[in-house]
């Protein structure tokens, strides 16, 4: 079961998969948690080059083919051997935020982003992906006020930048249906945080 963690920055999907995943843990489930661009020292080398502040060159199709080579990375030395286990693997973004954030915030188009996407995963698709719904506007502001985090290159882009990415991710969760679950992610945290685990608990339980 392959499940990935997707939306806008500020929705507080990070600090969510972190205590669903610790949640499922002590339910017994075997669970794996992963992030992208990361995942694996190869991988997480590609991330500093894409989230450096000072690689201000960095031309647009270069930062999808990092994500896309960064991504095939994580799934050759941990996605795929993890999901042969038959481990569930909780991924913090996965293809849906290249697709959302070069497809449709660098504008080089959901299908060029896709299609080279689809050779670096050879179509490998998460089985569930949830979606955290929060406009860039609270995102944002969410993310201005966290004194601990610095804000990286994605970050620092400009609302224009932001308000596409979100079109875009509420385009591809409408294309999807199936295999979406929108959260709001307007919500306190704890609530957030309730909200996707007892969701996530019901359609494990019902796998097992
Ligand atoms: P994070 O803040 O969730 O760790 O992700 C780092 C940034 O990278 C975030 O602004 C979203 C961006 N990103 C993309 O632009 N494309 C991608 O394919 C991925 C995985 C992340």
């Amino acid at each position: 079961m392959f499940i990935t963690f997707e939306g806008p920055d500020g929705s507080g999907k990070s600090t969510v998969i972190k205590s669903v995943y610790e949640k499922l843990l002590k339910d017994n489930f075997d669970v794996l948690l992963t992030r992208e661009p990361g995942g694996t020292p190869i991988a997480e080398k590609i991330r500093d080059i894409i989230l450096d502040n000072s690689n201000t060159a960095l031309d647009p199709r270069t930062e999808a083919l990092l994500y896309a080579a960064s991504r095939r990375q994580h799934l050759v030395e941990k996605i795929w051997p993890a999901l042969k286990e038959g481990k569930i693997v909780l991924c913090d973004r996965f293809i849906d935020s290249s697709l959302a954030y070069q497809g449709g915030g660098r504008n080089l188009g959901v299908e060029n982003v896709l299609n080279i996407n689809l050779f670096a995963t050879e179509n490998t698709y998460p089985d569930i992906s949830l979606f955290f719904d929060v406009s860039p506007e609270i995102g944002l502001s969410r993310v201005n006020s966290d004194k601990k985090r610095v804000a990286d290159r994605l970050d620092n882009e400009n609302e224009n930048f932001h308000d596409k990415v979100y079109e875009t991710f509420k385009k591809i969760v409408a294309n999807n249906k199936n295999r979406f679950i929108v959260i709001d992610a307007s919500k306190p945290l704890n609530e957030v945080i309730e909200n996707t685990y007892q969701i996530l608990k019901k359609k494990l339980n019902e796998l097992r």
